[in-house]
């Protein structure tokens, strides 16, 4: 899939059954309802995009959502909070998309860091992470539960978007 073939966009409430759907789908403690809804409407530091693409099969259908990215921009740091993509549509650039378009917008509100935490054992992430430009700062002991996890800190700083990273068609 080619960058034109998805595009990124602002969430909004509307989505949140088919954030929620993809949320429940891709992780075993997932987020609740509540928890993305506060996100996306009752956080000042959230910021929370979606990518969608055109089924072509049905050319009339509404977008469908692949993937969304949830991040706070607290001042000087960025911090992703929640990150999926379909996993149909995995290894397509989805995900580099997303968090591209975050640090972007981190950069344009005078972000100087990035910071995430991730399963240790999160092989797909965390080579994402560390494509992108983070580094492995540290770790949060038993961290996550459903399974007992630790958390591997990673972190960017200074924060940057490195020439090769493409950005998606963004309509903001
Ligand atoms: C992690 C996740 C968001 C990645 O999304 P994605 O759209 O598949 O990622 P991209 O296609 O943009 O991958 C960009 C780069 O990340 C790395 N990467 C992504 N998935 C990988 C995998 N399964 N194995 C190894 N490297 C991987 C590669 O370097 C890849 O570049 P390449 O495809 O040119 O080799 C996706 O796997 C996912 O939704 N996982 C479940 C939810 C989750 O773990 N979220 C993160 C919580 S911290």
């Amino acid at each position: 899939m080619v960058m034109s073939e998805f595009q990124i966009v602002p969430a909004t409430p509307d989505m949140l059954p088919d954030i929620l759907a993809l949320e429940e789908a891709c992780f075993s403690s997932p987020w609740t309802r509540k928890m993305l809804e506060a996100e996306l409407t009752n956080n000042q530091f959230a910021h929370f995009l979606v990518a969608r693409r055109r089924e072509e099969s049905i050319p009339q259908a509404e977008p469908t959502i692949i993937g969304y990215h949830c991040f706070w921009i607290v001042f000087e740091e960025l911090r992703l909070m929640n990150l999926a993509v379909r996993e149909s549509m995995r290894r397509r650039g989805v995900g580099k998309a997303l968090v591209t378009e975050a640090l972007r917008l981190g950069l344009e509100q005078a972000a100087t860091r990035a910071v995430l935490e991730v399963r240790a054992s999160n092989d797909p992430a965390c080579s994402l992470y560390a494509r992108l430009g983070f580094v492995q700062i540290g770790r949060r002991p038993r961290y996550y539960t459903n399974p007992i996890e630790h958390a591997v800190l990673m972190e960017m700083h200074p924060l940057v978007i490195s020439s090769g990273q493409q950005l998606a068609k963004v309509l903001l």
